[in-house]
Parts: C-alpha cells; structure tokens; sequence
C-alpha cells in the first residue's frame, strides 16, 4: 500500500516515513521540493534502500495550495498528515506561515482534494461513508488540543480534528506531546545555546510539566495504526512518553546526558512577550509573543489516554526519557 505522508521531510513526518519504508509499506513524500526530499531521505540508509526499491517516491505539493492536491491524494491507501509550517511555533501571517494557514486549512485543503478525486460521501456528516478503496487519514495533533482551545495552535488543531472527524473518512487522530531526537528544533536550539552561553536560558518557571516523547515512539506507533486499521479506526489517541518531569527536569537531564552543567536561567515571560513584541518587527522574525506561550506550555497525557494505547496496541511501549536522549546525545 503506498501511503501519502506530508511532512515527511520534516521531524516527526520524517521518522513517520523511515518507520513506515522499514516497516514494508511504500511511502509518498509530499515535499515544495522533490530535489531537497531526494537529498534528506535519501541520506538515511532506510531511505536509500526505499529510493532504490522504488518504494520512497516523491510528490511536489503544497497543502496550502489546493490545486497541488489531487494528484498527491489519488491512488494512495492513506494520507498521513504532519506538515508544519517554516519557522512555527512563530507565525508569520504576512508570509501565510500559520497554524490556521496550514494546520488547519491545509488539512482542510488535503479533505477536499480526497473528496475531489474519490467523490464525496452522500449522507449526513454522521454516517456518511466514502465509498471503499477511499485513503483513510490520519493527522498528527498536539496533546494540548484537548485541555486547551485559546491559542491558535489549539484552535486550529481543534479544527482540523473537526473536519477529519466529520469528513466520512475513516480518521486517526494522534495528540502528540512534545517530541525530541536527534533532528528536533526546539530542544536541540535550546541545548546549543549551552554550546556558547554558561548558562541556558527559558522563558517562564520551567515548572510546566511534560511527558517528553522520543520521536522513534511516533514512528512506530503508525506503523502500528497502519498495519491494525480496526484498532486505529475513528480514534483520537493522546501519545506522551512514560516519564513526568518538569521542563527544567527535562532540560537538566539532557544536558547532563551531554555532561555539560548550566543552570538554567528563567526569564520571566511577562518580559519574554516583551521581547517578542519587539522582535515580531525584526528581519526574519525571530520571536512573537504567542511562540513564548507555545514553548512554555504544559504538555501531558492522561491516564485515559495512556489505558486507551494499553488496551488498542499492548505490544507498544515508549522509551525512557533517559534512553531516549543518551540514544543520540551522548554522541554530538
Ligand atoms: N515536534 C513536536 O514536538 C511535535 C509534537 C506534537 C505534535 N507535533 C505536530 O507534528 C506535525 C509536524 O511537526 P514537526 O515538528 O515535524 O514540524 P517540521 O519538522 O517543521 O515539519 C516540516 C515539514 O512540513 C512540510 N511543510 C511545511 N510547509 C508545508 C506546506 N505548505 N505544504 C506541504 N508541506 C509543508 C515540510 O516539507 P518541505 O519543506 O519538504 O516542503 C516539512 O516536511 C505538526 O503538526 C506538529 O504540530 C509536533
């Protein structure tokens, strides 16, 4: 079965897509650009292997563009959807870099062009059915969407979640928490200041707590939803790793595992949406207020959640925080 990943160049689509080629299935990459796509799954091994057997092939798509769509969509068992736009959490409105733009209406976009090209379902958003040999779809969401809906990476996630689940697709919603390994961007931005400063900066109290969650954990988690349609049909799943800890808990154990010792330096966030105000004005854009609130928020799964996985997929199991990063830290 070929499966339609977006984001598959990016962090979590990226090992979405490693984990589904190593797994059998065939995978097709959206990617703005299929020369760039070759070059970063094609670098893995996994990837290379794929390429060659002709089981990694790319489509050049934008989900913000709807016409892109319909033939990245046709002829696919799935659509996995884990795009993000450049630069997020720090949105760019002028530039159409938004949770709404993508999260949200990109999802919409991919929706409609599934419809487009296998017929939309005719009854009521209830029990409407697409017809079979319809893709289902599957959406990379954010454990906070269920806690909170203010901020617009709530809201446009909430959204999206909507539409999936009204679409008469079957659907599979994962609500991730805050995900690290080896390519992220945020705690990895955050541990190379560490490289220059004697101390590590945050916004906030760092006491918001979290489930941090090895990227691999994702990766093998849709393997799953993939192989077992009856146990991931029209489910929204929560996705934390096993260990609690505040967000200083997590920053001291990764740079410990780096054997570096800083304190960490709290800047106040009053101050840091301060600073954001300023610098949303700043070439390149480097920080809003919102993205202050985005990277200071709690991230945690339920006990519900974490007894749903149990009970769907008991063979599945997510790493130890500390296994985790000592899988690629220890190395840099
Ligand atoms: N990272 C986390 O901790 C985390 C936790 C929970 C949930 N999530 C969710 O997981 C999803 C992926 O996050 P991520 O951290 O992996 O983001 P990321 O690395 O920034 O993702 C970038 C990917 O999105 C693609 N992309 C960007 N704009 C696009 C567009 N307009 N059309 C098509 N593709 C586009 C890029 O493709 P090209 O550049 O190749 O075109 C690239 O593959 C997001 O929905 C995020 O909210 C992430």
């Amino acid at each position: 079965m070929t499966i339609l990943v977006s984001g598959a160049t990016g962090f979590v689509g990226g090992a979405i897509t490693r984990h589904l080629l190593d797994a059998g299935f065939s995978v097709r990459a959206m990617t703005r650009s299929a020369e760039r796509a070759t070059a970063k799954l094609g670098a893995h091994e996994i990837g290379r292997r794929a390429l060659v057997e002709g089981r990694l092939t790319f489509v050049e798509a934008d989900v913000t563009k709807p016409a892109s769509l319909g033939g990245a969509v046709d002829g696919v068992g799935a659509v996995i959807q884990a795009a993000q736009f450049d630069g997020a959490p720090v949105e760019d409105p002028a530039r159409g870099l938004t949770y709404m733009e993508v999260d949200r209406n990109g999802t919409m976009n991919l929706l409609g062009a599934v419809a487009q090209v296998y017929g939309r379902p005719t009854a009521g958003p209830v029990m409407a059915r697409y017809p079979d040999g319809s893709p289902r779809f599957l959406y990379m969401s954010g454990i906070s969407v269920a806690t909170r809906g203010q901020e617009p990476w709530n809201r446009a996630k909430w959204q999206a979640e909507e539409a999936i689940r009204g679409s008469g697709l079957d659907w599979t919603i994962v609500r991730g928490c805050w995900a690290y390994g080896r390519d992220d961007a945020a705690l990895n931005r955050l541990l190379h200041y560490s490289d220059k400063l004697p101390f590590l900066p945050i916004f906030g109290r760092g006491d918001e707590l979290q489930n941090p969650l090895f990227v691999e954990d994702i990766g093998r988690l849709f393997v799953l939803l993939m192989s077992n349609p009856d146990k991931a049909r029209d489910t929204t799943f929560g996705l934390g790793g096993p260990d609690t800890v505040t967000l200083n808990g997590f920053l001291r154990l990764a740079l410990e595992t780096m054997g570096r010792r800083r304190p960490i330096l709290h800047i106040p966030k009053r101050i840091g949406k301060v600073q954001g105000a300023i610098a949303q004005h700043l070439p390149g854009r480097p920080l809003t207020p919102d993205a202050v609130d985005f990277v200071s928020q709690v991230g945690v799964v339920t006990e519900a959640d974490r007894q749903l996985l149990a009970e769907r997929f008991p063979e599945f199991t997510t790493t130890a925080l500390r296994e985790g990063l000592e899988s690629y830290l220890r190395r840099r």
